[in-house]
């Protein structure tokens, strides 16, 4: 049978070049990630969210004018149609909130004032609405499925201090607020990781923003990718309660030829450079809460993971423990990073379409052989 196919594709596209962009540098061999060229750390230490997103969509750092005019309009656009309310608290109180996200994200396209719009400055528009909107989904749905009032949101609140107000009641401490900050710094992009990559397939066939971003949380929510953060701490809540030692609950998990959540990485293969920083914000948010178990043992597990299966920790192991110390229930921690990765996605939906192109790989066929003719269906055995 004659090949179809030029090249063999490797398994999982690892190492595949897909496209170019000029949003996000990874160097998996020295632990690097930048935006814009703009090293994570530089950002995490000086930067704040919604200065990140500027950087992501613009394409540079803001002036102290553009930033302030970007904070307005997230600001203004913390307001969700009151048919979105309802469609959330319709929303069976067993439906994750992941999966509430996915639906509503979707949804929100029938109220868009640019639903049929896909330019770019409809866009960066769109960018702006679902950052703010996405953020008061997830911390309004949580409310509804406790049977607690909707907390309005307040305009003068920074974007991390804001989504904290609405999901608690209550305004933030400072250091809660530049907490979460850092951690939606550190989640907001992430080159072509498999939800950023969907974006981009439904982007190039000129769907729109709503269906890219509805794409990407449906990709995000597996525990291969975003739902990994949930999965970690299922697993310290599980050692927790059974009063089990954390090495030995990891080396039966590892016996048993399951996975470690939290750890590996395809890109790096050295320590990935947010963990660092996550690892230092779970130990002093535990140090200053009270609740300095969660490090403990996530450290414990780190230090055999890393000696046993020379596996790193990565984004979503110190997420969990982090999320946590800041009361944060664990079914919403991938929402979380929703709420900040919609920057990245946003970004790389808007530079697919400013140099567009169907994104339509082949398949390798490895099927029956070609032809394998029709049989009558009284003649099969
Ligand atoms: C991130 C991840 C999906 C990358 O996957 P990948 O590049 O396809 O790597 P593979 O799954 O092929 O793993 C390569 C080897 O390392 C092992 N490995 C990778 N991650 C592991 C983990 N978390 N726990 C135990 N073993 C792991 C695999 O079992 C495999 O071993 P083998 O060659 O003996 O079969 C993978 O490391 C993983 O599943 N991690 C846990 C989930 C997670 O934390 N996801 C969030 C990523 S930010």
């Amino acid at each position: 049978m004659s090949g179809m196919t030029t090249t063999h594709a490797p398994k999982g596209l690892e190492g595949v070049v897909a496209t170019n962009s000029k949003i996000c540098y990874i160097d998996g061999d020295r632990g690097v990630l930048a935006y814009r060229g703009i090293d994570i750390h530089e950002l995490a230490d000086h930067s704040n969210f919604e200065e990140t997103c500027y950087l992501l969509w613009f394409g540079k750092l803001p002036t102290r004018r553009e930033l302030r005019q970007l904070r307005e309009r997230l600001a203004e656009e913390r307001k969700l149609d009151a048919s979105v309310i309802t469609l959330l608290g319709s929303a069976p109180r067993h439906a994750l909130p992941m999966d509430v996200l996915r639906t509503a994200v979707s949804a929100l396209s029938f109220y868009d004032p640019q639903e049929k719009n896909n330019d770019r400055t409809a866009n960066v528009d769109k960018a702006i609405r679902l950052t703010s909107q996405i953020a008061m989904i997830v911390a309004a749905y949580d409310r509804i499925r406790k049977g607690k009032p909707l907390v309005e949101p307040d305009r003068a609140l920074s974007h991390a201090a804001n989504f904290l107000l609405m999901l608690n009641g209550t305004h933030p401490s400072a250091t809660a607020e530049r907490a979460l900050d850092i951690a939606l710094i550190l989640h907001a992009d992430h080159e072509l990781n498999a939800s950023t990559f969907a974006a981009r397939v439904t982007a190039a066939t000129l769907s729109d923003m709503h269906s890219a971003i509805t794409s990407a949380i449906g990709a995000l929510k597996g525990p291969l990718h975003g739902g990994a953060n949930e999965a970690v701490f299922r697993i310290l809540e599980a050692i927790d309660e059974s009063g089990a030692d954390p090495v030995e609950y990891v080396k039966d998990m590892l016996a048993q030829k399951k996975k470690i959540p939290g750890f590996g990485h395809r890109v790096y293969h050295t320590e990935d450079p947010r963990a660092t920083h996550l690892r230092v914000m779970s130990r002093d948010l535990g140090n200053s809460t009270g609740q300095a178990k969660w490090f403990e043992v996530s450290s414990k597990i780190e230090e055999f993971v890393k000696a046993d299966k020379k596996l790193n920790a990565n984004v979503d192991f110190y997420s969990a423990s982090t999320y946590r110390t800041l009361g944060i229930d664990v079914d919403l921690f991938t929402p979380i990073f929703a709420i900040s990765r919609i920057s990245g996605w946003a970004a790389h939906v808007i530079e697919q379409l400013d140099d567009n192109r169907l994104i339509r790989p082949r398949a390798e066929y490895t099927g029956p052989e070609y032809p394998s003719h029709y049989v009558a269906i009284d003649q099969r055995s």
